[in-house]
């Protein structure tokens, strides 16, 4: 496989002026430049600008969010105590505030909210097309946009009337408001902790979903979340009811009414400031999406890039547009596991040209590529943003799964290796299953497949499929042809005593023996996993499978058990002195293979066996 050409850096554009601040500030510094000390680059899958900084972001986000559920998770399991009674909420609450009231938990919970929705927003504007969002996203985007104008009226009404006016804030003062005093206020703020639950918990999916240990874990984190949101909501509505159940009582109203009272501007600062803030919050908006339209006008005057796809379609973008956006802006399915953040590996492409024309791989892309063993030619789209045409194939089939992403290995997406190739086949088998149950073949089948399944596995062979009443297997993919080659003839011998074991076993079934015919060949094949969605499988093709494959059926001219090629044997370090030799002719080639012939392969001498794994 040719090697494609090295690839070489070329400085990118430098936009002018204003429209170089802006885009410094907003989007990063141009795509391919390095960034200077302190220079904030962003940049993600349908995202303008550099790739590390762009994992930086992601990962500011990641943890600043942590916090922030971690912050709702406890408020939530604090509600939840209203079950029990309004005493135990306000307990509850006494510990909530000695950890997120304390000026340490201040500090981080106010940190992680600047630098959440700093990411959050910075993460909007970078998008560059909405085309091939996910469900997902769509509720991550919306739920984002919904929390804070709910959130404003919260936070002044307790935390900011705390500070100001030093208002006790308990649960009695909250659950009044909400309940007796405004309870269109109470249903918003309910609707506002289930939307930050839906956010927070979408968001740890989100992250969790490629690790290979989050499957399993799934349904008990799900009914974990499930019961939080659900207790916690019922702690709210339980006290609730006991506020309101107080309320009627005049001595409690009055010690309430007193040990809260405000000054008369205190509840107008409240609805003023939260006014003021969603004022703002538009104007802010009004202003991100106006700077982001003008930044794609700006964007729109460069020269464009042409990407093509197999087929003659092509994706014509803006030079720093990732190759996954383009995908994207083009109707072209492409798999994007993790969404374009560079973990899952899914959005894969091989680049066919214009491969010295592109930026190298940043450190994250270069890890993710190493991690997975790609070969070279091999980046991520999502990473990827060409600055001059170039033509790629997309290297993993839409729609993609989790299992698509991690847990791989590099050959798994087609490598070549040279590997040691078992055939084995039942001889005379359409012969015995004449006249014979169904029921009784297909037991008969299962078991030989259960012997030859554990004699190839037992021997490192990785089985590649049972066609019928043959076996093939693969030996030395990772390991490489030597010990392939010595475990693959281990193989065949186990193979043989497994044979004679299950006609001793079925002896009565089987009326006569069973006999096998073994083929092992040693050569150059491509490995990769191969199929279409439930029939996807690691195999292997090539001109040694199918001498593999023949040499297997030799042993019907030779009336032997097993053919392994000169070449295995001497692959794996074998004396084959004194041994039956032959040449066998293999269909569609002029010349012959060199072989051993053994009558049985329990014949083999001991030095071709394998370690056991
Ligand atoms: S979409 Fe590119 S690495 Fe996941």
């Amino acid at each position: 496989m040719a090697a494609p050409p090295p690839v070489s850096f070329r400085p990118s554009y430098r936009p002018p002026g204003a429209a170089n601040r802006m885009h410094k500030a907003l989007i990063g510094a141009p795509a391919g430049k390095p960034a200077r000390p302190g220079e904030i680059r962003l940049g993600s899958a349908h995202e303008g600008g550099n790739a590390g900084a762009c994992q930086m972001i992601n990962r500011v986000r990641l943890y600043s969010g942590l916090v922030l559920f971690a912050f709702l998770a406890t408020h939530l399991v604090n509600h939840a105590l209203g079950i029990v009674s309004l005493q135990a909420m306000d307990g509850g609450r006494e510990i909530f505030l000695f950890v997120w009231r304390s000026w340490a938990g201040t500090a981080v919970l106010l940190t992680a909210t600047m630098a959440h929705v700093a990411t959050g927003l910075a993460s909007i504007y970078r998008r560059r097309t909405w085309r091939g969002i996910t469900a997902a996203e769509v509720v991550q985007y919306i739920t984002a946009l919904a929390i804070p104008p709910l959130l404003v009226l919260h936070i002044l009404a307790n935390r900011g009337l705390h500070e100001l006016h030093g208002l006790e804030d308990t649960y009695s003062w909250v659950l009044m408001g909400l309940w007796q005093l405004d309870p269109f206020e109470g249903l918003k703020q309910a609707a506002l902790t289930i939307i930050a639950w839906i956010h927070g918990c979408l968001g740890v999916h989100m992250w969790l979903r490629l690790k290979p240990r989050y499957r399993p874990c799934a349904p008990a984190l799900y009914t974990a979340a499930l019961m939080v949101l659900v207790l916690g909501l019922a702690g709210f509505v339980s006290g609730g009811q006991e506020v309101s159940l107080r309320a009627q009582d005049p001595v409690w109203l009055q010690a309430y009414t007193q040990r809260t009272a405000l000054p008369a501007e205190a509840a107008a600062w409240v609805y003023e400031t939260r006014d003021a803030t969603w004022t703002a919050m538009i104007a802010f908006i009004g202003l991100l999406g106006a700077a982001r339209g003008a930044h794609y006008l700006w964007e729109r005057r460069r020269n464009l890039v042409t990407i093509r796809y197999p087929d003659n379609r092509r994706a014509i973008v803006e030079p720093g547009v990732t190759v996954l956006e383009a995908s994207r802006r083009a109707g072209i399915a492409h798999a994007s596991v993790c969404g374009g953040r560079g973990r899952c590996s899914t959005c894969r492409i091989r680049v066919l040209e214009g491969w010295e024309k592109l930026p190298p791989p940043e450190d994250a892309e270069r890890r993710v590529l190493r991690r997975i063993g790609a070969p070279e030619g091999v980046r991520l789209a999502c990473q990827l943003r060409p600055e001059a045409d170039l033509r790629v194939i997309p290297l993993v089939a839409e729609p993609a799964e989790v299992r698509d992403a991690y847990g791989r290995n590099g050959y798994a997406q087609g490598a070549e290796r040279r590997i040691a190739i078992l055939f084995a086949d039942l001889r005379d088998f359409t012969r015995f299953a004449e006249g014979r149950l169904p029921y009784d073949v297909v037991f008969v089948i299962n078991q030989y497949c259960r012997y030859m399944g554990r004699a190839v596995e037992a021997n490192g062979g990785r089985l590649d499929k049972f066609i019928g009443d043959g076996v093939m297997a693969l030996f030395g993919i990772e390991s490489g042809p030597e010990d392939g080659a010595r475990r693959a003839l281990a193989a065949a011998r186990d193979i043989s005593v497994a044979l004679d074991r299950m006609n001793q076993a079925l002896a009565d079934d089987l009326g006569q023996p069973m006999r096998i015919g073994i083929g092992v060949h040693v050569g150059d094949v491509i490995v990769g996993e191969m199929g279409y969605r439930d029939t996807v499988s690691l195999t292997a093709i090539g001109d040694a499978v199918n001498t593999a494959s023949r040499l297997e059926a030799a042993n019907k001219e030779f009336g032997s058990q097993l053919v392994l090629s000169a070449e295995t044997a001497a692959t794996a370090g074998l004396d084959m002195s004194g041994r039956t030799r032959r040449q066998v002719a293999i269909p569609g080639r002029d010349r012959t293979v060199d072989a051993f012939v053994l009558n049985s392969a329990a014949d083999l001498p001991e030095s071709g066996g394998g370690t056991k794994s």
